[in-house]
């Protein structure tokens, strides 16, 4: 070793000694620095070298995957500083939920349907996307965000609808507040209950509360409940196409927390109604111009950063992570 790497080792360790944090590539550091205050982050200096190595092994996996060949991309995101192990605790269903429909009650019809459709262009049918917090409430979000649009199609009025009503007040019908509960059984409530208020009469707090529900000023309505059989996604297609947007549920893993853009796909996820621990709505559907890879539009409850704008597209066809297990959407 000559004199001049000696002294360059002397230097970066005591670098590394000033700063108290093991062996973390100052490049790194920076990426992470600037990826705090894009996120408005801010921590206490324990929790700042965790994170900033967590933040580095996610980067990793990040830009090893978009070297490869997939027809996906990952991206840095207000997740990046996160475990898996953490998001699943924070974000996702922890607890199967019952999600199959073995007899569904939607009826299909003999098509054709258009090669895409996306009830985002077709009208104003689609809320802005919303950010469900640290909260296990992603079925209130698929529910609300179905039932807007199911009901601005047959109504022509977009109402922002309350999910915090539902974390609160839908648990006699198998759901679970901030710890899970599925689109078809919050329709459920919904229907019984005789309405759902609107967002700013009940806003939302993203943590458990007592119900608050103020009978008379329900905003929405719901007439019925369909579920679609587990599995027949043809039958996703064909509600999507003729009817509206569809509530669904799919497994997360580790791979999604850091989509980007493009078609999700996945070898790491399940296809089974035991393991679905997220639900979102599929707005429309489409085929990729290069490739021809079908695909679901999906928007999802983690903001308008996540993904692109706040959606996803996921392959389609083959019940993707479970896509197909069980999905619902209310008549009105
Ligand atoms: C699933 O259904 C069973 C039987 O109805 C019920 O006891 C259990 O709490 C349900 N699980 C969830 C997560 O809703
Ligand atoms: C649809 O699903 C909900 C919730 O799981 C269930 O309560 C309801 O009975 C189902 N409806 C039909 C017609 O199967
Ligand atoms: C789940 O995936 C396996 C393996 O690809 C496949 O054989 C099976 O039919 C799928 N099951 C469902 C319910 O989609």
């Amino acid at each position: 070793m000559s004199r001049f790497t000696a002294a360059v080792g002397v230097f970066t360790a005591l670098i590394y000694a000033v700063q108290l944090t093991p062996l973390v590539p100052l490049e790194d550091e920076y990426h992470f620095k600037t990826w705090m205050s894009q996120h408005s982050k801010d921590y206490d200096l324990t929790e700042y070298s965790y994170r900033l190595r967590i933040f580095t092994e996610n980067k990793r996996t990040i830009d090893h995957h978009n070297a490869g060949d997939h027809s996906f991309k990952m991206g840095l995101s207000q997740f990046t500083d996160m475990t898996f192990g953490e998001f699943k605790k924070s974000y996702l269903l922890t607890e199967p939920q019952n999600c199959s429909a073995t007899k569904g009650n939607h009826v299909v019809s003999s098509g054709p349907y258009p090669d895409s459709v996306d009830w985002r262009e077709l009208g104003n049918f689609v809320t802005p996307v919303k950010n469900q917090g640290h909260c296990g409430s992603c079925w209130t979000f698929s529910t609300t965000g179905c039932l807007e649009s199911v009901t601005a199609i047959a109504r022509g009025k977009l109402l922002l609808l309350s999910e915090q009503q539902l974390v609160d007040c839908a648990q006699a019908f198998n759901n679970h507040g901030c710890n899970g509960g599925l689109p078809s059984q919050a329709f459920e409530y919904i229907r019984y209950n005789g309405g759902i208020m609107t967002e700013a009469d009940y806003p939302y707090k993203g943590s458990d509360a007592p119900c608050q529900f103020v009978p008379g000023l329900e905003a929405a309505f719901v007439r019925d409940v369909i579920n679609i059989t587990s599995y027949d996604e043809k039958a996703m297609v064909d509600a999507v196409a003729r009817l509206n947007p569809v509530s669904l549920g799919f497994e997360v893993t580790s791979d999604f927390m850091h989509y980007k853009e493009g078609v999700y796909t996945s070898s790491m996820c399940s296809n089974t109604t035991d393991t679905v621990n997220h639900a979102v709505l599929a707005v429309g559907y489409g085929v990729e111009e290069e490739g021809g890879a079908p695909y679901w539009i999906v928007k999802n409850s983690w903001g308008p950063s996540w993904g692109i704008d706040g959606y996803f597209l996921i392959e389609r066809g083959r019940n993707m992570c479970g896509l197909a297990a069980c999905s619902s959407y209310p008549l009105v």
